[in-house]
């Protein structure tokens, strides 16, 4: 009997050993924290992560299609993820920790891919020159009063992709052409290749506003308690923040779909989410895990309620219209 047990074991650690996930990831290893080790120790798997720029990846996956040896994609925009989802390069996730735990609107519409931590794009400031109380609306900075004063990161930018598509779902393409031509005319300097250079111009007061991804500022607070930058979290009355974040889709080519979906609730789950969202200085998707203390402190602020996909399902329109009113 015990030494059928035994062998039982050896099998089943056998079996549990020879379990492979292959990532494909924008994030390399010691990005992800300790989260593949522990999954691998955990549950036998051998995990590995592709490392590629977002479009290598989805290039990857789109030309080896039925045949990719992937399992699950991540990324750290939503732009890619729907594009990803468009390219018919995911199957659905059925999960009822996902379910639970994720937000609706953090999940794709056909459940193919969903966001595990996000950041918001906000309006920043320079509290020496202007007063919270000016910024209540995106729909604000394209005021003349603003004219030379306004710092923006180039459009190429898929944050700023993501944004535009947001203003285009929520405003329609005219509202949002009116007030990007606002914005473009109101620029002190040309558009920043990112959003550090950007957010280093408003604490030096080249510029006294504009627009941010929360994380980007965190670490300068961090070093700097009295740095000249501070957040307004736009439209809170109305379309509410935009959000974008990293997310992970289920590869429609994976053999292991039950292994996948497991690490995607490991992913999701309170024991990952806080330590991993404070290293990236994002918010944890899963309400039971903390919020890092300096993004905290930026305040609590409502979600935009349209699903990431359906924004990302934007971003060509989105393209178009930056292009035509030149904002470069
Ligand atoms: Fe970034």
């Amino acid at each position: 009997m015990k030494l059928l047990i035994a062998s039982m074991l050896a099998a089943f650690t056998l079996s549990a050993q020879a379990a492979e996930l292959n990532i494909y990831s924008v994030y390399p290893e010691d990005a992800l924290g300790k989260a593949i080790e522990v999954f691998s120790a955990r549950t036998g798997t051998k995990v590995n992560l592709i490392v590629g720029t977002s479009g290598e990846l989805i290039e990857k996956l789109s030309s080896e299609g039925a045949n990719s040896p992937a399992d699950l994609h991540i990324d750290k925009d939503l732009v890619y993820h729907a594009e990803a989802k468009r390219k018919g390069l995911y199957s659905e996730i059925n999960s009822d920790f996902l379910n639970k735990t994720v937000p609706k609107n953090f999940f794709d519409t056909n459940k193919t891919w969903f966001m595990v931590f996000y950041r918001a794009r906000v309006m920043m400031y320079n509290p020496k020159t202007v007063k919270a109380s000016e910024l209540e609306n995106f729909q604000d900075l394209a005021d003349s009063k603003w004219n030379g004063r306004l710092c923006m990161r180039t459009s190429k930018s898929s944050y700023n992709e993501a944004l535009t598509s947001y203003f285009i779902e929520h405003m329609g393409v005219e509202k949002t052409k009116n007030m990007l031509t606002g914005m473009v005319n109101n620029l002190a300097v040309d558009p920043t290749k990112n959003d550090r250079a950007m957010i280093e111009m408003i604490d030096a007061g080249v510029c006294d506003v504009g627009i941010a991804n929360t994380y980007y500022l965190a670490p300068y607070i961090v070093k700097n308690p009295d740095f000249n930058v501070k957040v307004a979290f736009p439209n809170q009355k109305s379309s509410m923040a935009h959000v974008n974040g990293v997310g992970i889709g289920l590869v429609k080519s994976s053999k292991n779909k039950k292994l996948a979906t497991q690490f995607m609730e490991f992913m999701a789950s309170a024991e990952v989410q806080g330590p991993l969202a404070q290293a990236f200085y994002q918010y944890p998707v899963n309400k039971d895990a903390a919020i890092e203390t300096t993004i905290s402190a930026f305040g609590s602020f409502k979600v935009d309620a349209t699903s990431v996909d359906t924004i990302g399902g934007r971003t060509e329109e989105a393209r178009k219209l930056m292009d035509e009113v030149e904002y470069k």
